[in-house]
């Protein structure tokens, strides 16, 4: 059976950004979907679904992405394919309008899993990714909620997918949290943090409070409830609920199992 999940983050919401939000989702899940249904693979499912929120400035990951104390949008995002358990992440880069197609490139080049910042940025305009100036990327909301020093409603955008091989994957991209400081990296950008892939456990992707959802290892801490057993909606109340209890922080996370 072919599947994907999207997710536009969690946490509070102002009614007028749910429809926009929503038809956001819907768009990407289809665009995952339309992906799957021509029998690609679920690593390129989750891409080109978390790349159409990327693009969304209704999301805080791509353009829309929630600015640093300093005013500057850095974003974090990774990508992980459940049958060779091939990963790539990026953290703190400026200016790249698809974090999740550079998160991509890392992967595709297998030398490293993380690059962080300005050679990561290289990285990208040597593969022909797009790359703007950093302010492109700022929209006058983010700006206005800036000025006004009001924390972003929504998080993190990801996507799950099963493909027809039976194939897993998962991506997550992000602005990060409001104010945070330049140089901070969150949960988004952390394999088995933020995402994981593999297709004997299933493939997550979570969205929070970054650095309560590391030290847990929320997604992989998840994962292996589904190795012991739990179908994935028990296994991830029950990861999340576990985050709340360690840490008391409250988090929202997507899983498939295999
Ligand atoms: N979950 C997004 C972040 O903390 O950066």
């Amino acid at each position: 059976m072919t599947a994907i999940a999207v997710h536009g983050g969690a946490g509070d919401e102002r009614p007028e950004e749910r429809a926009p939000r929503r038809a956001g989702i819907i768009r990407a899940a289809e665009t995952g979907w339309a992906v799957l249904a021509r029998g690609g693979h679920a690593l390129d499912a989750v891409i080109e679904a978390v790349a159409v929120l990327e693009d969304d400035p209704h999301f805080n990951a791509g353009v829309g992405s929630v600015l640093t104390r300093e005013g500057i949008v850095e974003m974090d995002a990774s990508v992980m394919a459940g049958d060779t358990l091939a990963a790539g992440a990026v953290a703190t880069v400026r200016g790249v309008a698809n974090p999740v197609r550079l998160a991509r490139v890392v992967l595709d080049e297998g030398r490293e899993v993380f690059l962080v910042g300005e050679p990561a940025v290289a990285l990208a305009r040597r593969h022909g990714l797009r790359v703007c100036p950093p302010e492109a990327l700022v929209t006058e909301e983010t700006r206005r909620r800036w000025l006004a020093r009001e924390a972003a409603s929504g998080n993190t955008v990801g996507a799950v997918a099963r493909d027809a091989a039976g194939h897993l994957a998962a991506a997550t991209s992000t602005g990060g949290v409001s104010g945070k400081r330049c140089g901070r990296i969150g949960d988004s950008a952390v394999i088995g943090a933020g995402t994981y892939a593999d297709d004997a456990r299933g493939a997550g992707s979570a969205t929070g409070p970054g650095e309560a959802i590391i030290r847990l290892g929320l997604v992989r801490a998840a994962l292996e409830r589904i190795a012991r057993g739990s179908p994935a909606d028990v296994a991830a109340r029950a990861a999340l609920a576990c985050l709340h209890r360690r840490l008391g922080a409250d988090a929202g996370l997507i899983l498939i199992d295999p």
